[in-house]
């Protein structure tokens, strides 16, 4: 088949010299924006590569000129938030709780800080925004277990409860029924005594008999009328609140076993601004005192 390059009459370029039945190939040259765009694209490819980290080798990858690795990136930019916030995370570590709960300033911080800080530390055992769960108090209401004051609750949740610091939150109520010191019938009637102080006793005769049993064992730590005292952490038992359940076998469970809930000392844990963020937060989520 011969072949011959000729200049076509239309269109003015060159064929291939190809031809089919008649049919000739004309050979038109890529548009050059778009020639020059593709070789663009290839400088800025191969640049690429040598300025970022790129190729793979046995042992890992191509590092780049420019040093670059999103690790980096990461860090520069926690750096860059950590001294933003810095300045506010001074103030709130010198200032006392109950001044960082007057201040408007510091607590529109403490309110976005402590919601994150509280999720990541604190909602595995007390819930989202503290709402609770069997054996893990709520923080979004007024009844307090060790003190709803600023300081009090700073002290909670710097020392914890029942951990090995030296300066935790310790009071163990007795194992009444398994270390044999009320007899089945003593814990069903004090049971009942403890439910009819929140009115949900069923046996009324039993829980008139309880009555005394209560008033030698319990009301040291509860109070003689089950209100509950702080110092040592004893629950009120007299507002249908429960940390445990209020049904009849929650009760006799928690006299003959006792409960024995402990936290972590968050000071342990965290800086010291950042406990006190929480403690504001906490103080704030409902009824702190
Ligand atoms: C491992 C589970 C756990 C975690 C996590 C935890 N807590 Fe607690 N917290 C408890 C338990 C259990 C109690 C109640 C113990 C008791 O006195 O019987 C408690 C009690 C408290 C109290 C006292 C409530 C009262 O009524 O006096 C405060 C305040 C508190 N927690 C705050 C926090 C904060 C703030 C965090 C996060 C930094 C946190 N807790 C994380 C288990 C936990
Ligand atoms: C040494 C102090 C102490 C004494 C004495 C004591 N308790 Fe307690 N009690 C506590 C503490 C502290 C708790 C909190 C839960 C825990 O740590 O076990 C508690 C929790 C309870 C609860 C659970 C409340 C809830 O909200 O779920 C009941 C019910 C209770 N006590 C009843 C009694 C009865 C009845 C007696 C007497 C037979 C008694 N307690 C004696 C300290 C005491």
């Amino acid at each position: 088949m011969p072949t011959k390059i000729e200049k076509d009459a239309i269109t003015g370029q060159n064929t291939t010299g190809h031809e089919w039945d008649g049919l000739k190939e004309l050979n038109t040259p890529l548009p050059k924006w778009w020639l020059y765009t593709f070789y663009a694209t290839i400088v800025f490819g191969v640049g690429y590569t040598v300025l970022y980290p790129a190729w793979p080798s046995l042992s890992g990858h191509t590092e780049g000129t420019l040093g670059w690795t999103r690790r980096g990136e990461v860090s520069a930019a926690l750096a860059e938030q950590k001294a933003k916030i810095a300045p506010m995370m001074e103030k709130i570590k010198a200032a006392e709780v109950a001044d960082i709960r007057k201040d408007p300033e510091m607590m529109a911080f403490v309110t976005a800080a402590g919601r994150t800080a509280f999720a990541e530390n604190c909602a595995g055992c007390h819930g989202a925004g503290g709402a609770g769960a069997k054996g893990f108090p709520t923080l979004a209401d007024d009844d307090w277990l060790w003190g709803g004051a600023p300081d009090q609750i700073l002290q909670t949740v710097t020392y914890g409860i029942r951990n090995a610091n030296a300066d935790s939150r310790v009071s163990d109520m007795p194992r009444f029924g398994a270390d044999q010191m009320l007899d089945k019938a003593q814990i069903n009637d004090v049971s009942e005594y403890v439910l009819s102080l929140s009115g949900t006793a069923t046996d009324k005769a039993a829980a008139e008999k309880g009555a005394q049993v209560y008033a030698d064992n319990c009301a040291a730590c509860h109070g003689e009328k089950g209100e509950g005292i702080q110092d040592v952490g004893a629950p009120r038992l007299n507002d249908g609140i429960w940390l445990y359940g209020g049904d009849k076998a929650a009760v006799v469970e928690t006299v003959t076993n006792a409960r024995r809930g402990s936290m972590p000392a968050w000071g342990e844990r965290l800086d010291p601004a950042t406990v006190k963020v929480l403690s504001a937060y906490v103080h704030a989520l409902g009824g702190g005192k």
